[in-house]
């Protein structure tokens, strides 16, 4: 067990609370061992899932999408480069749509992002009777619906 951390040891280098850890374990997004006193003892290699646990969440992955991603790296042997290489690239486009959802999110905010409120007068002007709607729900324009605009 010398290669081990404790839950502590993790949580201090990770800046993820302990608590929120043992979340991720029950829901077996990472691994931890029992040392004879019963205490969690993680690999230190756990850190990168716990860091890609993080940005994925940040990217709005909920904790079911994020097992899936971790389950395609091989659960047999710690993840190697070319294991993380693989799983990065299938996010590249991931990645991209949420950088153009943010920029119109920016680009947006003061403006009428197609919600069907129709409570600001800019929205009266650019969503005359919720025009918005008719594609579908949510704010519409912010998620990139062009084809109700205007
Ligand atoms: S901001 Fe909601 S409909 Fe325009």
């Amino acid at each position: 067990m010398d290669n081990l951390v404790t839950i502590q040891g993790i949580a201090r280098r990770s800046g993820v609370a302990a608590s929120a850890l043992r979340f991720y374990e029950s829901r077996g997004l990472i691994r931890s061992e029992r040392s004879r006193a019963g205490h969690r003892r993680f690999p230190r290699a756990v850190l990168r899932r716990i860091a890609f646990i993080v940005f994925a969440q940040r990217m709005g992955l909920s904790l079911d999408e994020i097992a899936a991603e971790l389950a395609k790296l091989p659960a047999q042997r710690t993840p190697n480069g070319r294991d993380w290489a693989r799983l990065s690239r299938a996010w590249t486009s991931r990645i991209e749509e949420r950088i153009a959802e943010l920029q119109r999110l920016k680009a947006g905010l003061t403006e009428c992002i197609g919600c069907g409120c129709l409570s600001l007068e800019r929205c009266q002007f650019a969503n005359p009777a919720d025009r918005a709607g008719r594609s579908g729900p949510g704010p519409r324009y912010w998620i990139g619906d062009r084809t109700s605009k205007r």
